[in-house]
């Protein structure tokens, strides 16, 4: 890191307004007294640091804390009046910079600085610098920690546990502790301290437990107003019947998402999972980052376009952002069609929102597995469907009679149902032609029908339930066809012979 190289830089440059947006006001305020200490005595310069709480203090030294200015406008006056050199370290001055008096004295000083030496710091959590003032300013911009300096971060906090606690030798995975040095990139110093001493000092160890409490914390600092949410409800591979070739293609992958290099692959780009509705398609995608071992974000495709108009594409690029930094995860892009009806579009967003998607997951090397789901083919783009996009294009058409089977099965144990005590072949075999979540829907009024007749759930209760459903293959029936026609040539089945006969783990 050469931030105090940079800050010593730009403080000499005689640029007179320095802007700092951070939010680690503390780690950057011993930075600058660190590089005002090594100033040079010829060109030695005072620090201040001012905020409407404390007023004006000096800050390279320490003196008796001094009544002191807190008006901004006083402030401002005082600094102007001023004719030594000297530093101004302004502590939250934006709400401030809303007042024209404030943007000329501010102006007054740049102009006067050349003169007499001065710099003014703004720092601020975020700042919108008037046009007046851009000219005279510099940007500075605190570096986050380097993988060298997140794991001695890691290794420092080890050590004073220890230090702290003779006798108690955690243990310290050294894959987990890669792992967590991989999971804190993107925050800033005093976040990844903050992060890691909860992890070490919670037990004094480093394990693979940690890391799942470290990627929920992150993404709560992260996240603050974004549109990706954080789902914290997985489900594993054998809660979902069906979708092999889904399983094996994902359990293929586990390798590359565990931090172990491999030679001449790059990362996986990512799925879709495309067919019939309620068949398991967003249960698939929270599947893939539990076999993964990563965190689920969740982009909701609808969102992007509703929750703040005329933004979808900031929003969109945010969200992409925002799971790079998450990384490695899964960034799960549900009902892409949504949000992306090529048709009825005049202003051209959705055109622009495909293709900055597109160029993304083209471009990008970083460790995140989109997996996109969709019901509807006609309203997808086909440049997103193009060979090449996805690294697999599955389609999740109605379960197969096994498929239904295990469906039937794993939503009786769920409710506490014996699947023994019912006749599974027999109930599998009167629900062709029903959806996953039909299925479930017939268990889960059987029950309501058995508990209002006061008698134990059976089998009998259940076929009366799917007596009474009209399946969707018969609802839908010319969509479905239609879809598997279109998806026949193009797609891989999501359950099946495909990729499961090659490997079955
Ligand atoms: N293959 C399956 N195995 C186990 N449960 C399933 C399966 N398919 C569907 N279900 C049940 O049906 C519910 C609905 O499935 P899910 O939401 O994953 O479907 P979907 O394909 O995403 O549907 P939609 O297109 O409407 O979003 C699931 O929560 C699950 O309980
Ligand atoms: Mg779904």
């Amino acid at each position: 890191m050469n931030d105090r190289r940079d800050l010593d830089l730009v403080l000499r440059s005689g640029v007179p307004l320095i802007i700092v947006e951070t939010t680690d006001e503390g780690r950057f305020l011993e930075l600058l007294c660190d590089v005002s200490d090594h100033q040079p005595p010829t060109d030695y310069r005072p620090l201040f640091r001012w905020s409407i709480t404390d007023g004006m203090q000096r800050l390279d030294i320490a003196l008796e804390k001094q009544i002191a200015e807190a008006e901004p406008q006083q402030v401002l006056r005082q600094i102007r009046a001023s004719t030594k050199p000297a530093i101004y370290a302004l502590l939250d001055f934006h709400p401030y910079l809303s007042d024209p008096y404030n943007v000329r004295l501010l102006k007054d000083i740049a102009i006067d600085a050349r003169r007499n030496g001065t710099v003014v710091v703004l720092i601020s959590h975020g700042l919108e610098l008037p046009n007046e003032l851009r000219n005279y300013s510099a940007q500075f911009q605190l570096a986050l920690p380097s993988p060298e300096e997140r794991r001695s971060i890691i290794e420092n906090l080890l050590e004073e546990y220890r230090t702290e606690r003779p006798g108690s030798r955690g243990p310290a995975d050294p894959k987990a502790v890669e792992l967590l040095v991989q999971n804190l990139s993107g925050l800033t110093y005093t976040d990844t301290l903050r992060l890691a001493r909860n992890a070490v000092f919670d037990d004094g160890a480093i394990t693979a437990d940690d890391v799942p409490a470290v990627m929920q914390a992150k993404y709560e600092l992260l996240n603050k107003d974004g549109i990706l949410s954080y789902e914290y409800e997985l489900v594993g591979l054998s809660d979902i019947a069906g979708f092999r070739n889904v399983k094996v293609w994902l359990r293929q992958r586990r390798a590359a998402f565990s931090g172990e290099p491999l030679a001449g692959l790059d990362n996986p780009k990512g799925i879709l999972l495309l067919g019939v509705q309620g068949c398991g398609k967003s249960l698939a995608a929270r599947a893939a980052a539990s076999v993964l071992g990563v965190p689920l974000l969740r982009l909701e495709f609808g969102a992007l376009y509703n929750k703040y108009h005329g933004e979808t594409e900031k929003n969109l690029r945010e969200s992409l952002a925002m799971a790079e930094t998450m990384s490695p995860c899964v960034l799960w892009l549900d009902e892409i069609e949504k949000g992306l009806a090529s048709g009825n579009d005049e202003t051209g967003t959705s055109r622009r929102v495909i293709a900055s998607l597109l160029t993304w997951m083209s471009e990008r090397t970083s460790q995140v597995l989109i997996v996109a789901t969709a019901n509807d083919i006609d309203s997808l783009p086909p440049e997103l469907i193009r060979k090449g996009r996805f690294d697999e294009i599955f389609f999740v058409d109605l379960p197969s009679a096994t498929a239904r089977g295990k469906i039937l099965e794993i939503h009786m144990r769920d409710r506490g149902l014996d699947p023994r005590q019912m006749d599974v072949p027999k109930l599998a075999h009167y629900t062709a032609g029903f959806s996953g979540a039909e299925i479930e829907q017939g268990i889960v009024a059987a029950l309501y029908a058995a508990y209002a007749l006061r008698k134990p759930p059976e089998s009998k209760h259940i076929l009366a339930e799917f007596r009474k459903t009209k399946p969707l293959s018969v609802i839908m029936a010319e969509r479905i066809d239609s879809l598997r026609a279109w998806a026949a040539p193009r797609t891989v089945p999501a359950d099946g012979e495909h990729l499961s006969g090659c490997l079955e783990a």
